[in-house]
């Protein structure tokens, strides 16, 4: 979208009523129909905007594309998400803000997209990710820490998730799945992806991809018994530019207390009070290695406890978690 046309938007969303042409073509310095111009272009892109003879134009509605100008108007954050490169479709938000970090862009920058050709999960995993229902997002992080601690920045965002959603989606049973996850009754509602660039002592940058599903109404097949989505777990839409903010505005004093201590300690209690594992039997995979026992909740830096079989207590520090069903328990 140009600069003159997202002018134009501002100008619409500001009035909330209508514009004359007239007035829109003399804050743009242009005339009425290259305003006329930008209206159909605005159209075409999904905004609804009505025009009455002699009232001018007015927005009756938006696309509720997760960009700069939508989320914008929610944001209460002064670093995260005050600047977003929204793009309707791209490969993997995760890779564009990687390119984009390698580039120089700065502490906050966000990267949205209404779809991912290659979104992309843990392990090596496909991310489910259509046009026009959910949010995908990846926030540049540039933390001055030691890449030892950079393993607690999952966890960290995991809480910010639950706070934002669990505030518009009441009633829904949410939980955190260490290391990385947010469920809803059971099943997989968001996943988290960090990547980090660094050298042995210094952290260059992390890059914090969210995918959330969020007005979902159909799951394929592979996926459709373990995850859900916000509208499948409430019946309701949700404006994805609002939850966005809402969740960058959860994160970003969530991060900034975590700078200061570089322990769990500011969310520590939440971590714990909406575990999914704690206290069931689990199953870690670990790249082949696979341990069995019993979630006996984290360590202050992040780390899976795991009560074993013997009596003793393991740390796992990374790994995919299972729930053992009751049949295959020891
Ligand atoms: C997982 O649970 O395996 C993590 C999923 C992370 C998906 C998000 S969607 C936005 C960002 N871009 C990607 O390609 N992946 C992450």
């Amino acid at each position: 979208m140009s600069a003159t046309t997202i002018r134009i938007l501002e100008e619409l969303m500001r009035s909330g009523g209508f514009r004359s042409g007239e007035e829109l073509s003399s804050v743009l310095g242009s005339t009425r129909s290259a305003v006329w111009k930008h209206i159909r272009l605005l159209r075409q892109d999904g905004y609804d905007i009505e025009a009455v003879t002699g009232r001018g134009y007015r927005l009756t509605a938006t696309p509720g594309y997760p960009d700069a100008i939508e989320t914008g108007r929610f944001l209460q954050t002064s670093v995260l998400g005050q600047r977003i490169e929204h793009h309707r479709s791209v490969m993997s938000t995760n890779a564009q803000a990687r390119k984009l970090a390698r580039e120089g862009a700065p502490e906050g920058l966000v990267v949205t997209a209404d779809a991912q050709t290659g979104g992309r999960g843990r392990m090596q995993r496909v991310w489910h990710s259509p046009p026009g229902v959910n949010l995908y997002f990846s926030i540049v992080l540039r933390p001055p820490v030691p890449p030892r601690v950079v393993p607690q920045i999952p966890l960290l965002a995991a809480a910010a998730l639950h706070t934002a959603l669990a505030s518009v989606a009441g009633g829904v049973e949410l939980r955190i799945k260490w290391p990385n996850d947010l469920l809803a009754g059971g099943r997989k509602l968001c996943g988290i992806l960090c990547e980090m660039e660094s050298e042995a002592d210094m952290t260059h940058v992390v890059i914090v991809g969210i995918g959330v599903n969020v007005n979902l109404r159909a799951l394929p097949p592979e996926i459709e018994t373990v995850a859900t989505s916000l509208l499948l777990e409430t019946g309701r839409e949700f404006s994805r530019p609002e939850l966005l903010a809402s969740i960058l505005n959860a994160f970003e004093p969530l991060y900034r207390r975590w700078l200061e201590v570089q322990d769990l300690s500011p969310v520590f209690d939440y971590l714990e009070e909406y575990s999914w594992l704690r206290g069931k039997q689990v199953e870690v995979d670990q790249y082949g290695r696979r341990l069995k026992g019993v979630a006996a909740g984290i360590s202050p830096t992040g780390e899976l406890l795991l009560d074993m079989p013997d009596g003793s207590q393991t740390m796992v520090s990374s790994g995919e978690t299972h729930l053992i069903p009751d049949n295959e328990r020891t």
